[in-house]
């Protein structure tokens, strides 16, 4: 069996730390991915860590998945909110998929509080800041 966890990154996550400080804190992506990197080991995984600006790349390397991943981690971003391709992709998916944010984006904007993708994963985590990414990763790691 696969021991990697694909970490997928949606639109603008890129620009962590010095996008809106405020709502989703101080540290960058490189921050993120060294932690996640250092629970999973510890939990005896491996992380394949991804960002991209493009729906496309998502849904390409969520079907990547379905051959070489244990399980996913996906923050889509603002796709979220609009991308049926994500929500198709991660539906035909058929292992741990965790759905995270950094923002609890239930106390935000209305349209921000709609996802295409909570129906289709095993389980959301939302509102820890960077820390949601390691639950996440303890979240995968329990479920296999
Ligand atoms: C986000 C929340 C989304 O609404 C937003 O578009 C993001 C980040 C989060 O991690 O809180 O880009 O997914």
């Amino acid at each position: 069996m696969s021991k990697t966890i694909f970490v997928l990154n949606g639109p603008n996550l890129n620009l962590l730390g010095t996008r809106e400080p405020a709502v989703y804190g101080s540290q960058s992506l490189n921050d993120i991915e060294r932690d996640c990197r250092e629970t999973a080991k510890e939990l005896g995984f491996d992380v394949d860590f991804r960002q991209s600006n493009h729906e496309g790349d998502l849904v390409d390397w969520i079907q990547e998945a379905r051959e070489k991943a244990a399980a996913v981690i996906i923050n889509a971003g603002a796709y979220t909110h609009t991308s049926i391709a994500l929500h198709d992709a991660l539906r035909s998916v058929d292992m741990p998929a965790v759905e995270v944010h950094l923002s609890n984006i239930h106390a935000r904007e209305a349209f921000r509080q709609v996802s295409t993708i909570s129906a289709v994963v095993t389980g959301t985590i939302f509102g820890f800041g960077s820390h949601s990414y390691i639950l996440a990763v303890r979240a995968v790691a329990a479920a296999l």
